[in-house]
């Protein structure tokens, strides 16, 4: 199409970041200012999120994370999370809250970071691991865990695109049949 929708095909998950970069506060704000521009259940917008760039948390989220081990090397990690207080609903939250690591995920791909969305909800062992890092009080959900840094890896163009999940009118009737 053109440059405005690449992104949306060239982002990949990310998992090997150089080493020794530091995210500008510029580059920190930008993605969460795109994150906090996502769509959201009554417009509520119940999200928060927890950042850290310290060398040692980051060390103990790859460890507490079953699939996380990429954290040794990033260089920031942001926990998503949904406030109950805002949206009492907690369906809501999930959905409000990974329309909005869609977006920050977008974005630092847009400014030249890498990323990856590591799952937290619904699995309690993980949203209680993240609880020791994080110290969120309890109206707090966290939903997903964002891993970044600068990419170390090229990944190619993404192409998943499947003509039969597309039904044309009726549901037997595919783009390809
Ligand atoms: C809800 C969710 C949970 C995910 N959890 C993990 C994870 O724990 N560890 C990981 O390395 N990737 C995780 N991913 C990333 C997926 O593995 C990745 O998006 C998928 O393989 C497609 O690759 P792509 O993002 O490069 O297109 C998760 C993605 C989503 C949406």
């Amino acid at each position: 199409m053109n440059s405005n929708t690449d992104i949306l095909f060239t982002r990949r998950s990310i998992r090997k970041y150089k080493k020794d970069h530091h995210i500008s506060d510029e580059l920190v704000k930008f993605i969460h200012d795109a994150a906090m521009c996502a769509p959201s259940a009554r417009n509520r917008q119940p999200w928060h999120f927890m950042i850290t760039r310290q060398r040692d948390k980051l060390d103990s989220l790859a460890e507490l994370h079953p699939y996380g081990k990429m954290l040794k090397d990033a260089t920031m990690a942001v926990l998503v999370c949904g406030d109950i207080n805002l949206e009492d609903r907690e369906s809501y939250i999930v959905q409000d809250c990974s329309a909005a690591t869609q977006n920050l995920l977008l974005a630092a791909h847009g400014v030249g970071l890498g990323g990856v969305w590591l799952g937290v909800y619904p699995r309690k062992e993980r949203i209680e691991a993240m609880r020791e890092i994080f110290q969120y009080p309890d109206n707090i959900i966290p939903v997903s865990l964002v891993s970044l840094g600068f990419p170390d890896e090229d990944k190619p163009r993404n192409s998943n695109f499947n003509p039969k999940r597309i039904h044309l009118e009726k549901w037997n009737e595919t783009w390809e049949d």
